[in-house]
């Protein structure tokens, strides 16, 4: 297999307090190609802080260590400030739930996409111009002119993230971390989004590490899952093996999931089991 994209051994993320520490991410292990990876795990598992972590944005308090965190070879930890915002946006780009913390708001949309264009190649504006209105074309904006020239609060929320979608791609990064890029979204709205980002990055082999609340969503959008339980990860098994789960919080997860056959009723609540902890993990259905 080609190097990975990510490679990230016992990535440990803590926080330290006034009475104790909190560890938030307890010695996770895994590696991200081209490919799309989901996170999944309940609220305060950590998915956030590991994404942020690659980026070196994790908030201010929190503590990262690993025996390594490489970016194709290169060592994250030991990287300069001026080294990461050279990866930031050129080769990593992060994708989050509501654009409206992403776009400025005083910078008309068109504009937006051409800096983030300039910002990483040098071209004339007159070319740039034309890159953001086919990116905007490519994620089916059906009239690039008009919302080009149109400010973030202007366009609808599925909008927004297309408008996302299209400046975090037009760098051509080699990752996207997409943070529940489409939680904040109607089903129908989310679909057509998940086509588009499914298109352009399969089309242009960037990796996608997709963070998400939704196991029925990432069971059917990604192509390997990450289950996250309490700061560590429990399984990372292949999408079309999810079923065949080995972890007992997994297949409680699957288990809790609405069925349409099910009534309401019957949802089971996924367990918990404090010897989780410190016990076996799942690697495509083996103990690792
Ligand atoms: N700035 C901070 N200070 C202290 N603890 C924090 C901070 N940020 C996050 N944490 C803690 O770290 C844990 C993991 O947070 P994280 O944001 O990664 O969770 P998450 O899995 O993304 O959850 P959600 O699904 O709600 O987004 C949480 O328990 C959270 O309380
Ligand atoms: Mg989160």
């Amino acid at each position: 297999m080609d190097e990975p994209l990510i490679d990230v051994k016992d990535l440990k993320i803590r926080f330290r307090g006034a009475k104790r520490d909190f560890d938030a991410v307890r010695g996770i292990s895994f590696t991200i190609g081209r490919e799309k990876v989901g996170i999944v795990g309940e609220s305060g598992s950590g998915k956030s802080l590991t994404g942020r972590s690659l980026l070196k944005l994790t908030p201010k308090g929190a503590h990262i260590s690993a025996t390594h965190m490489r970016f194709k070879g290169t060592d994250l930890l030991a990287a300069s400030e001026r080294d990461m915002r050279k990866i930031r946006g050129n080769h990593i780009s992060m994708i989050l739930q509501d654009p409206k913390y992403s776009l400025n708001p005083l910078m008309r949309i068109g504009n937006q996409i051409v800096e983030a264009y300039r910002l990483h190649h040098k071209a004339p504006p007159a070319e740039a111009k034309a890159k953001a209105l086919a990116m905007l074309e490519a994620v089916q904006i059906r009239d690039p002119e008009r919302v080009f020239k149109l400010f973030p609060h202007e366009v609808s929320g599925g909008m927004g993230q297309r408008v996302m979608i299209a400046m975090m791609l037009i760098p051509e990064p080699d990752l996207i971390i997409a943070d529940e890029p489409t939680s904040a979204l109607d089903v129908t709205v989310r679909r057509q989004v998940l086509t588009i980002l499914d298109e352009l990055v399969t089309r242009r082999g960037t990796g996608l590490m997709f963070i998400s609340h939704d196991l029925n969503l990432v069971a059917s959008f990604c192509d390997r899952v990450l289950v996250m339980y309490a700061g560590r990860i429990m399984e990372d098994i292949p999408a079309n093996q999810l079923h065949n789960a080995r972890h007992p919080y997994t297949q409680s997860l699957l288990e809790s999931l609405p069925r349409l056959d099910a009534a309401v009723d019957e949802l089971k609540v996924p367990v918990r089991d404090p010897e989780w902890l410190d016990g076996p993990v799942y690697r495509n259905g083996v103990l690792a």
